[in-house]
């Protein structure tokens, strides 16, 4: 999107900062302020992998949408917490391979809607809602959704990069659930959140963002894994997002910003914080 196409954003959106826009900077997005970027670099001295993670969660959202689209046949997807618009957006990777995908986009933030907006325009088979993924029900009821998806054919459920905003007070299991166990056979439920193997570092990590006012619970594996009773992972199960079906020729994203650049390489260095997720089937 170009500066002079760009949405005004009210300015009472810029006394915090948010998940969407400190996320679209490492993914080399311009939509951020300095309250975002500080946010940043105030967490990347403690948690230098973040950059790498956010960057091989978006690489990680190609390869799944490509391999529901291409492999299990789905043509309804709802991208909940889809973040600000970026290349290759889900409706743009799935319709590579099924140019009749349709595609709900849902974020809690504002700035989401008014940027999905300018990208969607004139496009009936995708929408952009502002919505809570934790209110499941105002969602099922949402007229959009009730225009888009049909809930008698397979339908994929993509929650990515945001079951770590999920506190356990929020009932991670429940929100995760509640469309993918009443989806039809073949549904999909396509998932990744930030874990720490060391239940002490993941709380250090929980209290530092949970600080500056964003919902925020890092988990370990383990604790994902129990969401996720009775489905059937898709090969290579639940596992670090750079070992899920790695392709080294899928398109590049964006270049990172200067400042962030010193970070990069920080998550391939095994130091035990990660993004965790995968591909499940509802069979
Ligand atoms: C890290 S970004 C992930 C964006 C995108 N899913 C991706 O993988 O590239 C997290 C997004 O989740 C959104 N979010 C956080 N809590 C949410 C909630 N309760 N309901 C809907 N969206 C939420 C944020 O506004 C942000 O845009």
């Amino acid at each position: 999107m170009t500066p002079e196409n760009r949405p005004e954003i009210p300015l009472r959106l810029n006394d915090r900062p948010t998940s969407a826009r400190a996320y679209g900077w490492m993914l080399g997005g311009k939509d951020n302020y300095e309250i975002d970027r500080d946010f940043l670099l105030g967490t990347l001295p403690s948690f230098p992998e973040c950059v790498d993670i956010a960057r091989q969660n978006r690489r990680f959202l190609f390869r799944a949408v490509r391999y529901l689209a291409r492999e299990a046949g789905i043509r309804q997807f709802i991208d909940m917490g889809c973040g600000l618009p970026t290349d290759d957006n889900v409706h743009q990777v799935a319709r590579r391979f099924a140019p009749d995908a349709r595609v709900v986009y849902v974020d809690i933030d504002p700035i989401v809607l008014a940027h999905g907006r300018a990208l969607l325009a004139d496009d009936a088979g995708t929408t952009v809602i502002t919505g809570d993924m934790r209110d499941q029900q105002a969602l099922l009821d949402h007229p959009e959704v009730r225009r888009l998806i049909d809930f008698g054919e397979p339908v994929a459920v993509l929650f990515l990069s945001v079951v770590h905003h999920l506190t356990d007070a929020d009932q991670p299991r429940r929100v995760l659930r509640s469309i993918i166990d009443q989806a039809a056979p073949g549904s999909h439920l396509c998932l990744s959140q930030v874990v720490a193997d060391d239940p002490v570092r993941g709380a250090g990590m929980t209290a530092h963002i949970t600080d500056q006012g964003i919902p925020w619970r890092t988990r370990t594996p383990a604790e994902v894994d129990a969401f996720l009773d009775g489905l059937d992972p898709v090969e290579p199960g639940l596992v670090n997002l750079d070992h899920w079906r790695p392709d080294a020729d899928q398109p590049p994203l964006a270049p990172v910003a200067a400042e962030l650049r010193p970070y990069l390489g920080a998550g391939l260095r095994d130091t035990g914080i990660y993004e965790y997720g995968g591909v499940l089937r509802k069979g």
